[in-house]
């Protein structure tokens, strides 16, 4: 596990629970925001922060969570959901015995920030419990933080269990701890089910500390959405949303113009070059990288593709393709899976590629379908020309050589070879191979018929 923060901690992650309020059949650990996983986005900041151990305490469809995120992680089974305090009792057999601090984080907050954890570390030092607060206009079904008079923290109280003096508190608890690893464990075996939900809160280790006179405090947060618990799909859109304005901010401060972050979504494994401009209605998700100085959208949806410096893509999709420097896509182009472009190529308006490699210089400006076909660098492509690769049960490769000329409306049979600076004559059906510097015609000769228009109500000359 990595170390880049300040202190060596060990981390429970609490994702056993049955995540009723989703209404899914997905473990609410697996549902997604800006291309990941939410549990993903918790591990990041929880190995970005210097976690040494992270255990996730999983429950309802464990074997799917423990098969998504493999071996880097170290899982304990909660078989019964009997709250979060007897989550975390569960991870004690792997646990005991360690001398770092313990970090508990739920499973369902994805905002949580590795800079949020690492200063909860750091003001922890000297107490039995730190934990994370925020203040929220609206705190509904967070836990509120019950203050004694001198300021000190009392107890945290969950929304069911409260009167109505101690709703009105706005500062809440979002289950984010920093525990003394002694006083943890043995905080958790006092825990009683005695409350409305007949559950052991891990909550209520705080009013024991405090009753035992040990060390309690509070980091207030100021960020209120770190702790921003996803329990149903309307909240899971806001985080998604806060998500993607977090990484919109993070590439507008390094160089990246985004004309409008309201239409413009960005997964967070998404790279980007200084100088790209990117315009609105416009999605990248997946593993892309993006070079520098280009200019994406308006209306563009790139996926999983590499795409070099100074491209142009609008009005376009591209999926799981490369495009080389220089290039030009769109608009209403669609580059589908295993496409790679070369430099300064020019695809134009409805081309649609399909495992098709252009090299370098190559032009599509109008209306094609190439699929399966590798054509060579400097071959002008005519409007409508398709290669025919499926002849109903197999596909066939077409390929096109360098510096060719291929008329429109060409339609190229695979499997089919033009050699180099080959021309084929526009309409035509090439169903055989055409040798290097050939002119190739494959329709029938043109034959005029004199005058005989007026058979067909034309007006006599
Ligand atoms: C919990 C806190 C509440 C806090 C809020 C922040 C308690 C009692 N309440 O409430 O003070 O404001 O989080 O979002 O701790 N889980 C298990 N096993 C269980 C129960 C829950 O692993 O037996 C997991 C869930 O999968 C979830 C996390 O613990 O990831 C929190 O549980 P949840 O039911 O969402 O707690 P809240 O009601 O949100
Ligand atoms: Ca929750």
């Amino acid at each position: 596990m990595s170390n880049s923060g300040s202190q060596p901690f060990s981390a429970v992650v609490l994702a056993a629970g049955k995540s009723t309020r989703m209404k899914s059949k997905t473990p609410k650990a697996l549902h997604h925001i800006a291309g990941q996983p939410l549990l993903q986005h918790i591990l990041d900041a929880l190995v970005e922060a210097g976690a040494q151990r992270i255990v996730i305490v999983v429950g309802h469809q464990a074997e799917l969570i423990q098969s998504t995120f493999g071996d880097d992680f170290e899982y304990v089974l909660q078989s019964e959901q009997l709250g979060t305090g007897h989550a975390v009792r569960m991870a004690e057999t792997l646990l005991a015995g360690t001398e770092l601090p313990i970090i508990v984080v739920p499973g369902d907050a994805p905002l949580i920030t590795s800079a949020a954890l690492t200063s909860l570390l750091s003001t922890h030092v000297i107490n039995d419990v730190t934990l994370l607060s925020v203040e929220l206009v609206d705190p509904t079904g967070y836990g509120r933080i019950v203050r004694a008079a001198d300021g000190t923290v009392h107890s945290i109280v969950e929304q069911k269990d409260a009167t109505s003096e101690q709703l009105k508190i706005r500062e809440v608890g979002v289950s984010i701890y920093a525990f003394h690893p002694g006083f943890l464990f043995a905080a958790l075996a006092q825990l009683s089910p005695a409350n409305v939900q007949s559950e052991y809160y891990l909550t209520d280790t705080v009013g024991i500390a405090r009753s035992q006179g040990r060390r309690v405090n509070t980091f207030v947060w100021n960020d209120p959405d770190v702790g921003l618990g996803i329990n149903n799909r309307i909240e899971l859109s806001a985080a998604a949303s806060k998500m993607n304005a977090r990484i919109v901010r993070q590439h507008q401060l390094s160089g990246v113009t985004v004309a409008d972050p309201g239409s413009t979504f960005i997964d967070k494994a998404v790279k980007i070059g200084v100088d790209t401009i990117l315009h609105p209605f416009t999605v990248i998700s997946g593993v892309t990288d993006i070079g520098e100085d280009c200019t994406i959208g308006p209306g563009v949806r790139i996926s999983d593709s590499q795409i070099a410096d100074n491209v142009r893509i609008r009005d376009s999709y591209v999926v799981s393709s490369e495009v080389g420097s220089g290039t030009t896509v769109g608009p209403y182009a669609n580059l589908r899976p295993g496409s790679v472009v070369g430099k300064n190529v020019k695809i134009g308006d409805f081309v649609e590629l399909k495992k098709a490699t252009l090299e370098d210089d190559v032009s599509a400006g109008h209306f094609a379908y190439l699929g399966d076909a590798t054509i060579g660098s400097g071959t002008n492509i005519g409007a409508g020309t398709i290669t025919c690769n499926y002849d109903g049960v197999n596909k066939h490769e077409t390929v096109i050589g360098p510096n060719c000329f291929i008329g429109s409306n060409s339609t190229l049979v695979a499997p089919v070879n033009i050699g180099e600076s080959a021309f084929i004559a526009a309409g035509s059906v090439i169903t055989e191979d055409v040798e290097p510097s050939a002119l190739a015609f494959g329709r029938a000769r043109q034959t005029n018929k004199a005058g005989r228009a007026e058979k067909f109500g034309r007006p006599k000359q």
